[in-house]
């Protein structure tokens, strides 16, 4: 396998602009790939913003502002999308992910490598329907990725050591940590964490406590942010569909049923701040 000089990221969200964001600033020439324009254009405003932001705060000079500004190119074609590695971060839905990584199969070399941010979905399931799934695995950034040290990486059982062994390298040199998860149902964080937030979910259904006391407990025991700030941040919507999938493949245990406040906050497209509003209000008041 070659070394890795250059980067796609697919899928300009929440996601896809914090990683291309990070691996532009670890030095590599970075495209970001968005089928919906509208979501490119943004994701690019905010890139750029975050930058200007960093040479506001004497972070960076205007030079290496600049310098980001010439290894970042976006795309809204996937003909586009070749580099030596392949970051894929659009929704998480089987099907797209796996016809996706088909695509990208058909348009780049062998030695291309390719991973999936997925949160929840067996890395094996996807591996299954490509020609060379040696070449891939799970790279796992969390929310946000500019800032969040860890990387899972998760491999299937076809992927090989040497694209692990790549993979770390990649994120000793964005400044991350990354640790090795074998394919399992949400990786480590995912699973250990869903108690953090299906118990506190459990303790509102049951009137006993408010969301504003569990998240100023548990940030007052050391956590960055309590469980409802974090669903929002994360999007209600993503986070439930995270809990469904680990209840289900764990054999639906009652101890990691996903909660009804959930199901109706998506159901009153109350997501989190993508929409200002999910537990907490982020809107003009
Ligand atoms: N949100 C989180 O906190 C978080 C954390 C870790 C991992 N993830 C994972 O990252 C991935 C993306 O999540 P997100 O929160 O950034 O989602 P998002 O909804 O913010 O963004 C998804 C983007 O993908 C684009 N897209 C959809 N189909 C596409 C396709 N076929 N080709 C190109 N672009 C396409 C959409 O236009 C959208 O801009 C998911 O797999 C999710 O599980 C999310």
């Amino acid at each position: 396998m070659h070394p890795i000089k250059t980067i796609s990221v697919c899928g300009a969200g929440t996601m896809g602009s914090g990683i291309a964001q990070i691996c532009v600033q670890s030095g590599y020439p970075t495209l970001l790939f968005d089928l919906n324009a509208e979501a490119l254009k943004k994701s690019i405003d905010i890139i750029y913003a975050n930058w200007q932001g960093l040479v506001d705060k004497n972070k960076i000079s205007e030079a290496e502002c600049l310098e980001f500004k010439s290894r970042f190119t976006f795309s809204n074609n996937i003909n586009n999308c070749k580099a030596d590695l392949i970051i894929e971060a659009i929704i998480e839905k089987l099907n797209a992910k796996i016809e996706l990584f088909q695509q990208l199969e058909a348009i780049n070399p062998i030695n291309t490598l390719l991973v999936t941010n997925t949160s929840s979905i067996s890395i094996s399931s996807i591996a299954a329907k490509l020609d060379h799934p040696y070449r891939f695995a799970g790279m796992h950034f969390f929310n946000p990725a500019t800032y969040m040290k860890l990387i899972e990486l998760v491999k299937s059982d076809h992927t090989s050591d040497a694209l692990i062994k790549l993979l770390q390298e990649v994120a000793v040199k964005m400044g991350k940590t990354a640790v090795i998860s074998k394919d399992s149902a949400g990786f480590i964080v995912n699973r250990v964490a869903r108690h953090f937030y299906l118990e506190s979910l459990l303790m509102i259904e049951q009137g006993n406590t408010s969301i504003e006391s569990i998240d100023a407990v548990l940030e007052a025991t050391g956590f960055k942010m309590g469980p409802f700030k974090l669903m929002d941040l994360i999007g209600i919507d993503i986070n439930y569909g995270v809990s469904c999938i680990i209840w289900e493949a764990l054999g639906k245990p009652k101890r990691l049923k996903a909660s009804v406040i959930q199901a109706q906050k998506i159901k009153q497209n109350e997501l989190g701040k993508k929409t200002e509003k999910g537990f907490y209000f982020y809107g003009i008041k």
